[in-house]
């Protein structure tokens, strides 16, 4: 039976695959971007910010998470450094498109200071696995004062916003295909 427990770096390799096979469109489109896309959505975030994540874990194994950074300044800060390095080697271009990535947490940090990424494999979605994952961060988030969180999502992607809709997440900002949304917590 699947359960949730905090992050650990040992959980690296199994949250990028998360987060490879979660993805859509350009971001899968070959080999390299795939790992770009992990860098960008996942990595950062189970070896810097581990304490502030949550995997659900079956046999051994991290079939979801929750992934959490909850200061936008630090975000920033770490990012840039240890995430570009790898990114340039693969692709200068995205590297570029990445150094803006932390850009919109910082603008809207005041409110919002931490930032969410949510993603389950398809076998184990739709049975309240991400609903309890939510529910995890949005406690631990609270625990430690954190006064908002928000998250970047996909616009076209209807069925997340109505999953974030239904935490109280509201829509920030459409714009260039993507949904910024927030809750105060
Ligand atoms: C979005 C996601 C995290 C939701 O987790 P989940 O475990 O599937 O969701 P739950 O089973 O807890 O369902 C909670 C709510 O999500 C929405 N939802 C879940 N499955 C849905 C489906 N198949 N169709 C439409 N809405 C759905 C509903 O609002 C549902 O509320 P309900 O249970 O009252 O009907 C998960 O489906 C996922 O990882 N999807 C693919 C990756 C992704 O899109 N990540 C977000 C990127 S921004």
């Amino acid at each position: 039976m699947p359960h949730i427990r905090k992050a650990r770096r040992a959980d690296l390799a199994d949250a990028e695959y998360i987060c490879i096979q979660t993805a859509s469109g350009i971001l899968r489109k070959n080999d390299k971007m795939e790992k770009i896309t992990a860098l960008m959505f996942s990595s950062y975030y189970i070896n810097e910010e581990t304490e502030h994540c949550f995997v659900l874990e079956e046999k051994g194994r991290a079939v979801g998470y929750i992934l959490c950074a909850p200061s936008a300044k630090r975000f920033a800060r770490r990012y840039r450094k240890d995430n570009l390095k790898r990114i340039v080697e693969l692709s200068p271009l995205w590297a570029f498109l990445s150094f803006f990535t932390p850009v919109k947490y910082s603008l809207l940090g005041g409110k919002y200071p931490s930032h969410l990424h949510i993603d389950i494999l398809d076998e184990y979605q739709s049975s309240g696995y991400g609903s309890k994952l939510m529910n995890t961060l949005l406690e631990h988030l609270k625990e430690k004062g954190i006064k908002g969180v928000m998250l970047s999502c996909s616009a076209d992607n209807k069925r997340a916003i109505a999953f974030y809709k239904k935490f109280g997440f509201k829509k920030i900002i459409s714009a260039f295909g993507s949904t910024l949304m927030g809750k105060n917590l």
